[in-house]
C-alpha cells in the first residue's frame, strides 16, 4: 500500500466529511427519511451517524461518475466541454482536486472499485431519478420543412434530460431538474444594433412572424455524442430581415438570459455568463440556421433553451445558443463563449468537421444516443450541399 492510500486509511471519515461539505451546494440533500434517530449517538471523528446513510448515497454518485456514468450513460469519449484549459471538465472540474483525489483513494481502501456497470446504473436512479418534464403548450405547426432528415429521431426522453445547459449546471442531468423553474415569461428578444428598424418582441410576437415549421435536424456536440430532433420554428433571417440590417452589419452576436438568483449554477460553472455567440451575416441569413420555439410539437422544455434558442445543424452544439434575449447585428466578429474561454479548442466558425480534430480528442466519429457503436462525422455535419459555399476558399483548418 502507498503513503496516500496510508493517509486516506487513517482520514476516512474527514475526507469523507469534507466531501461531503463540497457537494452540499451541489447536491439534493438527502430524503428526509434517512432521519431516523430520535437521539442520535455520539458523533464519531466528527461525523455524525446520521451520516453514515450519506456515505451511501454518494459513494453511488460518486462511483458510476467516476466511471464517466451519467444519468444511466456513458459519457461519450471527448467528455463534455471543458471548462478548464489545461484539462478535460471531469468530476474534479467542480470539486476541490485534493478532495477529488482522495475520494477516489478512498474508494479504493473502501474496496468497492469493483462494483458493476449495473450496480452503478442502480446507484445513479436512486441518486438522480430523472427529472420530470413539465408539459408544454401546443404549437400550430404548418409544415414539414424539406431540410429535415428522415433519420430516426431520439426521444422526447433522451433530448430532455442529456443536455448542456451551465446556467442549471455542468452535468448532463442538470439542467432538466434545475431548469424546471426558470419563469421564460413575460419574456422579450430584442433585435438591435446596425440596424434600420430595431424592435423589442414579445414571445408571443415571435411565435406570429412566420408560419411555424417542423425541422428534423441532426445535432452534434463537440463532445463528440449527437441527437437527430424535431424542432419547430422559421429561419431566423426572417427576424434579420424585417429589423432591415445596414450596410456595416456583418455580423449578428447573440445573448442568452442570465439571472443569478435563478441560475445559481451558473457561478460554479466556470464560463463567462451571460452567453453569448455570434455568426457571419450570411451564416445567420442562411435558410438552416432556425429561429427556434419549440421541439416535438410543443414548446420548448426550459432545459432546452425556452422560450426560444438558435439551431445550426452544420456547426457544433454550443453554437446553438439557448434562451435568447438579444440579437444584435454588429460590425466586427463579435467575442462566443467558448472561443473567449479556451480560443486553441473552441474556434469562432466551429463547423462541424471530422478532418479537424479537438486538440484533446478526435472529431472523426461521434455516438448518437441511445445507440451502442460510434458512426462516422460528416463534414458540416452532412448539411455540405447546402452550406459548403459559405466558406469557399476558407482554410478549414484555420478558421475552425
Ligand atoms: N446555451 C446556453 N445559454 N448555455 C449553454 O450552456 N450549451 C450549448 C448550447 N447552447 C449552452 C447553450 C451546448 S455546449 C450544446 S451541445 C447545446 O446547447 C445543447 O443543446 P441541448 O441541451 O438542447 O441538446
Amino acid at each position: 500500500m502507498d503513503g496516500s492510500e496510508n493517509f486516506v486509511k487513517h482520514n476516512l471519515f474527514a475526507i469523507t466529511s469534507a466531501f461531503l461539505t463540497s457537494r452540499s451546494s451541489l447536491r439534493p440533500a438527502p430524503p428526509r427519511h434517512y432521519d431516523v434517530f430520535t437521539a442520535p449517538p455520539p458523533p464519531i471523528l466528527g461525523v455524525t451517524w446520521k451520516e453514515v446513510p450519506n456515505l451511501i448515497f454518494e459513494a453511488g454518485i460518486c462511483l458510476p461518475r467516476l466511471a464517466g456514468y451519467r444519468h444511466g450513460r456513458l459519457e461519450p469519449r471527448g467528455g463534455r466541454v471543458p471548462i478548464r484549459k489545461d484539462s478535460d471538465l471531469t468530476y474534479a472540474d467542480i470539486t476541490p482536486k485534493s478532495v477529488y483525489l482522495n475520494r477516489r483513494q478512498l474508494l479504493r481502501a473502501m474496496g468497492i472499485a469493483g462494483v458493476t456497470l449495473a450496480g452503478a446504473k442502480l446507484f445513479e436512479r436512486f441518486a438522480y431519478p430523472p427529472a420530470t418534464v413539465n408539459a408544454g403548450a401546443k404549437l400550430n405547426v404548418a409544415s414539414k420543412s424539406p431540410f429535415s432528415t428522415t433519420e430516426k429521431e431520439n426521444t422526447f426522453d433522451d433530448v430532455t434530460h442529456y443536455n448542456n445547459f451551465y446556467e442549471f449546471g455542468t452535468d448532463k442531468s442538470d439542467p432538466s431538474r434545475n431548469a424546471q423553474k426558470f419563469v421564460t415569461s413575460p419574456w422579450t428578444v430584442s433585435v438591435e444594433g446596425e440596424v434600420k428598424k430595431p424592435v423589442k418582441y414579445s414571445v408571443d410576437d415571435v411565435l406570429k412572424l412566420a408560419p411555424l415549421e417542423e425541422r428534423i435536424y441532426r445535432h452534434r456536440c463537440v463532445e463528440g455524442w449527437s441527437i437527430v430532433v424535431p424542432w419547430i420554428g422559421y429561419s431566423l433571417n426572417t427576424i434579420l430581415k424585417l429589423a432591415e440590417p445596414n450596410e456595416k452589419a456583418k455580423y449578428v452576436a447573440f445573448q442568452s438570459y442570465y439571472d443569478r438568483s435563478q441560475m445559481p449554477w451558473g457561478e460554479h460553472s466556470g464560463i463567462q455568463l451571460p452567453y453569448v455567440e455570434g455568426l457571419r451575416l450570411d451564416e445567420a441569413m442562411h435558410p438552416l440556421t432556425l429561429l427556434c420555439v419549440g421541439m416535438y410539437g410543443e414548446t420548448l422544455p426550459n432545459q432546452d433553451g425556452a422560450p426560444v434558442r438558435l439551431v445550426i445543424p452544420w456547426k457544433y452544439g454550443f453554437k446553438s445558443i439557448k434562451s435568447i434575449v438579444k440579437i444584435k447585428l454588429v460590425k466586427g466578429e463579435p467575442t462566443t463563449t467558448w472561443s473567449e474561454y479556451a480560443p486553441r479548442e473552441y474556434g469562432f466558425y466551429s463547423n462541424v468537421n471530422p478532418n479537424v480534430d479537438h486538440p484533446r480528442w478526435s472529431q472523426a466519429t461521434e455516438r448518437r444516443l441511445g445507440e451502442f457503436l460510434r458512426r462516422k462525422t460528416l463534414i458540416f455535419n452532412g448539411y455540405g450541399d447546402q452550406v459548403a459555399s459559405l466558406y469557399n476558399g476558407m482554410d478549414l483548418k484555420k478558421y475552425y
